[in-house]
């Protein structure tokens, strides 16, 4: 069986993404499974959903601990017994250091709402309009000790319109984030989709899947 874990700190939108298309698609039967959902905030709206869905669900409040680095090894404490092949951050608010990111090397995901190596960092909406890009989207990919780094697993476009506000771009972002996520969430947990030598390994048929336009959906 392979093993997800998902991290999140607050709405856990893309969480639920993922989790509907593993009951959809039935991730299952294909031997991958979410083994639980772990936030670092106790009230974060993601946890309710999980319960609703029947996922375990795992709080490691980041305001117990000290230090992040004691934070991380409470965090590694309780994702170790579950035996991850993949680690989804889906809104994660909290930086991590090299001490996580290397236990985990290569199977760490996150989603940042840009099209890197563009815009990295917050406030990406808002960059974007204020750059005047004609698109935008999101991005998949490994994470790496530098922020927003990671080698790219799959990106999703949409388009920057004349009326937009950051709101409505970000909300027009966030309905593929919804798609292209649960992809690569499960080309990663099948093998499809590998970190060797710090690139992307993947055939041409897995990399067309993971690259979503706004016209798809
Ligand atoms: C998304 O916009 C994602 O790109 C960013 O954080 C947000 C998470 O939203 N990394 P949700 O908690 O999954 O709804």
């Amino acid at each position: 069986m392979k093993n997800i874990v998902i991290l999140i700190s607050g709405r856990g939108s893309n969480f639920v993404s993922i989790a509907q298309a593993a009951q959809r698609e039935n991730w299952l039967a294909d031997g991958v499974r979410i083994a639980a959902v772990l936030s670092n905030r106790p009230g974060a709206a993601g946890l309710e959903r999980a319960r609703e869905m029947g996922i375990d669900s795992i709080v490691v409040d980041h305001k117990l601990y000290a230090t992040r680095e004691e934070f991380e090894e409470a965090m590694i404490a309780a994702i170790d017994p579950l035996k991850p092949d993949v680690i989804v951050l889906a809104g994660f608010m909290r930086v991590l250091t090299a001490r996580f990111v290397d236990h985990y090397a290569g199977r760490i995901l996150n989603i940042h709402p840009a099209l890197l190596p563009l815009f990295k960092g917050l406030d990406t909406h808002e960059r974007a309009i204020a750059a005047g890009v004609r698109v935008h989207g999101c991005t998949v990919h490994y994470v790496s000790t530098e922020l927003d780094g990671g080698a790219i697993i799959g990106q999703a476009v949409v388009p920057v319109l004349p009326g937009d506000d950051p709101d409505r771009l970000a909300h027009r972002g966030l309905k593929l984030e919804h798609v292209l996520y649960p992809r690569c969430v499960r080309a990663a947990a099948l093998g499809k989709v590998r970190l060797e030598g710090g690139r992307v390994k993947m055939d041409d048929e897995t990399a067309a899947s993971l690259v979503v336009m706004s016209n798809e959906i």
